[in-house]
């Protein structure tokens, strides 16, 4: 194992996309950010310094930190931000994981331009469970806007209500030739004839579920979210904001130039954003003249796709990379997920959208909650999150006119040191249906069941997969229905969950677990460092 050293110099720069220029928040001048390279067992520290007029945090998504929550990054949960003028350096041990995760900013919604790859090696001399790639590359989907995205967040909340749609998507920041004034902004990957290529594929987009297919080419899936999966050959991939999936492509098509596509899955009733990104799979020797095809993306509310998908996913589960799927449940929670409207004098129509859990809507504390909890300061939070919702109602039906408003509070739930867990999200059809990006902080999960409509705590249970079900870090709870996780509550501290469409994390569509310290010292939340930022 090796110490792998990052400078992360966080300032702002102007970038041009689609005809338009706008200063941006960037790591080290580059958008997107540096890759991190690393093994598994390295130590990785990454000196943050922040340039830019913004607080700031970075979060390393999915890297599990175990007794460490002080580098996992989330502002106001592990630590305070990173002031204008401050540095503060991330320390992890990166552990049991090998493959591709990413990091972004955690903090309002800098993470729209403040992101980069992640890239866990196997251990020296472990190859891949896969064919042996001829090379690697990563690709970043994500979204740009042409605004600056702090002013239309705020305009947001005036109002109320959403914030505007982006005005393209992005592959590794470039938008691609269906766009104004992006001939140049156009990612490119050549190949040669017969050989296999790795695609690290990250969604580091702020609000939207992806496909992402290439013309001509099919995909064989290897691992999502830093954990082996059962291969399997696709010909378009769906993949939620902070999932990462690595692809295997063979350059086995006939010389040329191809499009790499994606485009948002939205099977919610909401406005439909169907711009498409593209960049290119560009066959060695080949001129630019030739024109690319584009490659056939399912519809965006092609909801048999997301279930059908989704259903392929399975753990590799080889006695070398087992799946340590919890078979008894020490704690069974069931958390419902709302959009509702409450009432704000200050906005302009006198309401504005709230989104909760259990019909609580999380407010942001004003300390780190790690701290808090690390310190035993008082009055920061409770930990009187409900396991269940207070009064249960028809989830998935008609649209509910009732029980739309929230309570609000920062309200935790405790897990003892090494329970097991059962976590069931279920859609509500409060205000509207949608799909939710589930993000655990500190764990992977298995997923061990999905549905349409309420879940049926008699039989539902039955029909769980618990041989080889996906583990990841993010799971797409599906629209107008339900998932179930279970995890293993091994990692002391405060760890975040929330939905990764960030609209839906700023109407508060979040909480955090606490979980209590096991009985001896390497079972307990290590000491904060002594550069950690105070608020
Ligand atoms: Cu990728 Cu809490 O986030």
């Amino acid at each position: 194992a090796a110490m792998k050293k990052y400078d992360f110099n966080v300032q702002v720069k102007n970038v041009s996309r689609l005809c338009h220029s706008k200063p941006i928040v960037m790591v080290n001048g580059m958008f997107p950010g540096p890759t991190v390279f690393v093994r598994e067992g390295d130590q990785l520290l990454v000196k943050v310094s922040n340039f830019a007029q913004y607080n700031i945090s970075i979060h390393w998504h999915g890297l599990k930190q175990f007794r460490n929550g002080w580098s996992d990054g989330p502002a106001y949960i592990t630590q305070c931000p990173i002031q204008t003028g401050q540095s503060y350096t991330y320390n992890i041990t990166v552990m049991g994981q090998r493959g591709t995760l990413w990091w972004h900013a955690h903090i309002s919604w800098l993470r729209a331009t403040v992101y980069g790859t992640i890239v866990i090696m196997p251990k020296e001399g472990t190859p891949y469970p896969f064919p042996q790639p001829y090379q690697e590359t990563n690709i970043i989907l994500g979204e740009w806007w042409n605004q600056d995205v702090e002013t239309m967040i705020n305009q947001a909340n005036q109002l109320g209500q959403a914030p505007q749609l982006s005005d393209a998507h992005t592959i590794n920041g470039k938008p691609g030739p269906l766009f104004p004034c992006s001939e140049k902004y156009t990612f490119a990957m050549e190949v040669e004839s017969s050989k296999t290529y790795l695609l690290r594929i990250i969604n580091a987009a702020i609000d939207d579920d992806l496909f992402f297919a290439i013309a001509g080419h099919n995909m064989t899936v290897v691992e999502i979210d830093a954990v082996y999966t059962k291969p399997f050959t696709t010909e378009a991939i769906l993949i939620a904001p902070g999932q990462t999936t690595n692809v295997l492509v063979k350059a086995d098509q006939p010389p040329s130039r191809y499009f790499m596509a994606t485009r948002p899955f939205m099977d919610a009733p909401v406005p439909v954003d169907n711009k498409t990104a593209t960049a290119i799979l560009q066959y060695k020797s080949i001129p630019n003249t030739v024109l690319p095809s584009l490659p056939l993306l399912p519809a965006p509310n092609d909801t048999k796709f997301f279930f059908n998908y989704n259903s392929k996913l399975k753990s590799l589960n080889t006695p070398q990379f087992p799946a340590k799927v919890p078979l008894k449940v020490d704690r069974h929670l069931f958390y419902t997920i709302g959009l509702g409207i409450n009432p704000c004098p200050t906005c302009q129509n006198g309401t504005k959208i709230e989104a909760s859990l259990n019909n609580i809507t999380f407010v942001m504390p004003k300390v780190g909650l790690l701290q808090a909890h690390y310190f035993n300061i008082p009055g920061i939070f409770t930990t009187d999150f409900p396991d269940q919702p207070q009064a249960p109602f028809n989830y998935t039906g008609a649209p509910l006119t009732t029980n739309l408003a929230t309570t609000s509070g920062t309200r935790l739930s405790k897990l003892a040191f090494n329970s097991t867990v059962e976590l069931v999200l279920q859609d509500t059809n409060l205000i509207s249906v949608e799909s939710h990006p589930f993000h655990l902080h500190g764990f992977n999960f298995f997923v061990v069941g999905t549905g349409i409509g309420n879940f049926d705590p008699k039989n539902d249970p039955a029909k769980y997969n618990l041989v080889d079900p996906p583990e990841r870090n993010t799971v797409g709870v599906p629209t107008g229905g339900w998932t179930a996780i279970r995890f293993r509550a091994d990692n002391p501290g405060v760890w975040f969950m929330h939905c990764h469409l960030e609209v839906h994390t700023m109407w508060g569509l979040k909480m955090a677990f606490v979980v209590e310290n096991g009985k001896t010292a390497e079972e307990s939340v290590l000491p904060p460092p002594q550069d950690l930022p105070l608020c």
